[in-house]
């Protein structure tokens, strides 16, 4: 696989992991990556959950759970890592000041449209920072509207852009009616939106890395989504049975137990699709359940939380604690292919070895097709 530059970080192999929230990517999963060469990404959703005065001091749990988590991580690799944070996130200004100031590479922004920045990074200018940001759309409009927008309000423009299908796990940025059936394939959204960003280059004037999400298992599916034009691809469902997940186990075992018809999506009460395994706890909320709870905080800035049935994000939080009973596991559509969990390293391998067989296919398919039609010719 060809290395990438994303602003001026090199990374060695285009394999991106994908930040999962709620505690199930942090500095274990995010280091070993960025060990392999790809790039680690901490999720900053609801981090500071776990911390002792989260109750009283949610916002100022969320900093310090963030900052020593990226401290964590860098004292684990020397790798290239990132933090994903959700647009939608009420401390998304905070948490990306965390982020910046800890000199972290690259910040991938979703969920929302990351159109607005805050004041602190034009004080700073963006030659001052060197992390580089990258936000995350479904669709190559949303991808033009924010390439428009910053070009024009902040005479800069994103460092590359990853574009999520409707495959991937997690919340999705689809209306539930586009997610069932047959849904728009993912290179077709990276051919579309290679073409759209076309007008926009990178100051040493290349094309702008689009990054590919969303179903992405194997070497052969990095050789296709690559030759729709993506320049490095992102997983998140694959790296969640690995022994390096920062998920409790029994979190990973919901992978590895479930099967094809058990992948299933629920509307979550941010107003957003999610795909998630089924379980009783599924079964439960599609039933209109009600599981009362306290907001010690708005976390997301659109959660009507006193009319929400129940808190998601303390439902990830069990789940990504083993609590299956009281909570879901977010997954991709190929969630059910983990048979047994591995070792990152053993995923790396997979891919790069599918990828490098893949390719030799398709040259020698490209002689034998040049030979015949030589041969052809002669006739
Ligand atoms: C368990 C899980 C949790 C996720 N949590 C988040 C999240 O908190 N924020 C976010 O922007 N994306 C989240 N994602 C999406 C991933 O970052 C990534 O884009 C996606 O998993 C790629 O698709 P794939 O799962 O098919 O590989 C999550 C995905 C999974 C599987």
């Amino acid at each position: 696989m060809e290395s990438l530059e994303i602003g001026k970080i090199k990374i060695r192999v285009p394999i991106i992991q994908g930040g999962m929230g709620i505690a199930i990517s942090k500095s274990g999963l995010a280091s070993a990556v960025a060990n392999q060469g790809g790039v680690g990404v901490i999720s900053a959703a609801g981090i500071g959950m776990t911390e002792p005065d989260f109750e009283k001091n949610s916002r100022g749990a969320n900093r310090r759970a963030l900052r020593s988590e990226i401290q964590k991580t860098r004292s684990l690799t020397k790798g290239v890592i990132g933090v994903n944070l959700m647009v939608a996130l009420s401390d998304y200004d905070e948490l990306l000041k965390i982020s910046v100031e800890e000199k972290v590479d690259i910040v991938f922004m979703g969920a929302g449209l990351p159109l607005k920045l805050p004041d602190f990074v034009m004080e700073m200018g963006f030659d001052a920072i060197h992390t580089r940001f990258v936000p995350k759309v479904s669709s190559a409009k949303a991808a033009k509207l924010i390439f428009q927008y910053w070009s024009q309000k902040f005479n800069h423009i994103p460092d590359a852009v990853v574009v999520e299908g409707p495959l991937a796990g997690g919340h999705l940025g689809f209306k539930m009616e586009e997610l069932t059936g047959d849904v728009v394939p993912l290179n077709q959204l990276i051919r579309e939106t290679v073409e759209i960003l076309k007008e926009y280059k990178t100051p040493e004037g290349l094309e702008i890395p689009v990054i590919a999400a969303g179903g992405i298992y194997t070497g052969v599916d990095v050789v296709e989504i690559m030759k729709a034009g993506a320049k490095a691809v992102k997983l998140g469902t694959r790296f969640v049975t690995t022994h390096e997940c920062d998920a409790d186990l029994a979190f990973k075992q919901s992978y590895i137990n479930s099967s094809e018809k058990d992948i299933t999506l629920i509307q979550s009460p941010v107003g957003l699709p999610g795909r998630v395994i089924d379980s009783e706890f599924v079964q439960q909320i599609k039933r209109g359940e009600t599981k009362p709870f306290n907001c010690p905080w708005k976390c997301l800035k659109n959660c009507n939380y006193k009319e929400v049935p129940y808190c998601i994000s303390k439902v990830l939080l069990n789940s990504a604690e083993g609590k299956m009973d009281d909570g879901f596991a977010f997954a991709g559509y190929n969630a059910y292919r983990a048979t047994k969990i591995v070792f990152v390293k053993e995923i790396f391998d997979d891919l790069i070895h599918g990828y490098d067989a893949e390719i030799l296919k398709n040259q020698s398919l490209l002689k034998i097709g040049g030979v015949s039609s030589r041969a052809k010719v002669a006739v």
